[in-house]
């Protein structure tokens, strides 16, 4: 969601004849986009700051700080960092330029957390900042009205609203026609996508109906999906939505049920456990991927043990893993029992190398297989090589000419690693 944000900042400054730079020395504006969902982003946000006060004091730069952080402290980012001249949540994209003429005019710092004000129908896509991309994401609602015990999310971005299936189509059409093959559809709960926050009413099956008919479009992503909602009409469209690639991202975070009640995720590990064997028995194909957090309030030891062995039942391709941090707001913060951060290191540490071996496992069996991958650019590591992913959304790298970016190409896989395969062109 924040890199999706941080192209409509690029666009919106764009057509105020901005242009991207790398290097703050010659900037003429900073932008910082901020995340809080975990303590640790928000940290390092304060640190680069603090590194940028001085170019700020010393030239004609404005520093702009936007995004979950600007939306949560408002005025106090500039009680604590005067030098800053403008704070814009994460509702106020569209009115950046706006703010920008007021600092200039008056040269006084600007502050603006509207969260009701936000444009429903952005005129713009983020693709006219990356022109070459063959992937590009699409919001399809913002928002969060689950208020899980320990996420800051509804409260920096507000309640659910979606955009109409309408605009989410013509949008992914105009990305098709500049040459997009893959969209991801983006947002908190799409389960939720045009519901008023109540039952899931099947409102993004259909939508994905629509975006599988949109000519050009070659492969369709959705993130994230509540596992509490989803729902059995959303599990068929992976067997009957041609374009939709096989893999999910359902958010477990924990293993223990009491965890689970406490975090109000309102599901048991048995129904997720069903859910996903209803999904493999569907796709058998389907790579699954999850969040977890280690160290919630009051989490025990034989609770995190309940964790591991889930783990180890399920065998996720990969998962995102994080220590449990206070947030601003939130009921977990009022929580007794916090768990001690050397334990909660201590878990971490025991989770992710559990799941090394299961990738590592993994991966080793694709070695040999062929696969379709859509070439996104060139290898991270290495200028020869070209990286491209598969529909279960695996890195592969291989060595072939830089004309295949954005092209669908067959390679077979020769070998595996933790994080990444290496292929061979067929
Ligand atoms: N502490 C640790 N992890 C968190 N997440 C959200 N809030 C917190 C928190 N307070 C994690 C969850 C979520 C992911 C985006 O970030 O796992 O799914
Ligand atoms: Fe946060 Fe829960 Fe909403 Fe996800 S579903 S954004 S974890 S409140």
């Amino acid at each position: 969601m924040n890199e999706y944000d941080t192209e409509r900042m690029l666009n919106v400054l764009a057509e105020q004849n901005y242009s991207k730079t790398e290097d703050p020395e010659e900037a003429d504006l900073i932008v910082i986009n901020t995340c809080s969902v975990r303590e640790k982003s928000e940290q390092k946000f304060f640190s680069l700051l603090g590194r940028l006060q001085n170019l700020r004091k010393k030239g004609r730069v404005l520093l702009a700080v936007g995004g979950c952080v600007a939306q949560q402290e408002g005025e106090k980012i500039l009680d604590r960092a005067p030098y800053v001249d403008l704070v814009f949540g994460t509702s106020a994209i569209d009115r950046l330029p706006g703010m920008i003429d007021r600092v200039m005019a008056s040269g006084k710092s600007q502050v603006d957390i509207d969260l009701t004000g936000e444009e429903a129908e952005p005129g713009y896509h983020p693709l006219a900042a990356r022109s070459s991309a063959c992937t590009a994401f699409v919001t399809v609602m913002r928002g969060c009205n689950n208020f899980c015990s320990y996420c800051v999310v509804p409260y920096v971005r507000g309640r659910e609203r979606s955009r109409s299936q309408e605009a989410v189509v013509r949008e992914v059409q105009s990305l098709a026609d500049r040459g997009v093959k893959e969209v991801t559809l983006l947002g908190q709960n799409v389960n939720s996508y045009g519901c008023a926050g109540e039952e899931p009413n099947g409102l993004f099956p259909q939508l994905l109906r629509a975006v599988d008919r949109v000519e050009g479009i070659q492969r369709i992503r959705f993130t994230t999906s509540h596992p509490k909602d989803l729902s059995g009409s959303l599990i068929s469209c992976f067997r009957e939505v041609e374009k939709l690639c096989p893999h999910i991202h359902l958010p477990l975070q924990s293993g223990s049920n009491g965890v689970l009640a406490r975090m109000n995720r309102c599901y048991t590990i048995e129904e997720y456990q069903a859910k996903v064997e209803r999904l493999r028995a569907l796709c058998p194909d389907i790579a699954l991927t999850t969040d977890l957090i280690v160290g919630f309030p009051g989490e025990t030891e034989e609770d995190f043990q309940q964790t591991l062995d889930v783990v180890r039942r399920i065998e996720y391709d990969e998962f995102f893993s994080f220590k449990y941090s206070d947030r601003p707001n939130t009921r977990a913060s009022e929580m007794d029992q916090k768990v001690e951060e050397e334990e909660k290191s201590r878990r971490l540490s025991i989770l992710q190398n559990m799941q090394k071996t299961i990738t590592l496992r993994r991966n080793r069996a694709l070695v040999g297989k062929a696969c379709e991958i859509l070439v996104e650019g060139g290898s991270k590591r290495n200028c020869v090589q070209q990286m491209g992913r598969t529909g279960t959304n695996k890195i592969i790298n291989f060595e072939g000419p830089s004309h295949l970016h954005g092209e669908m190409v067959m390679v077979e896989i020769v070998s595996a690693h933790p994080h990444s395969l290496q292929g061979r062109l067929v």
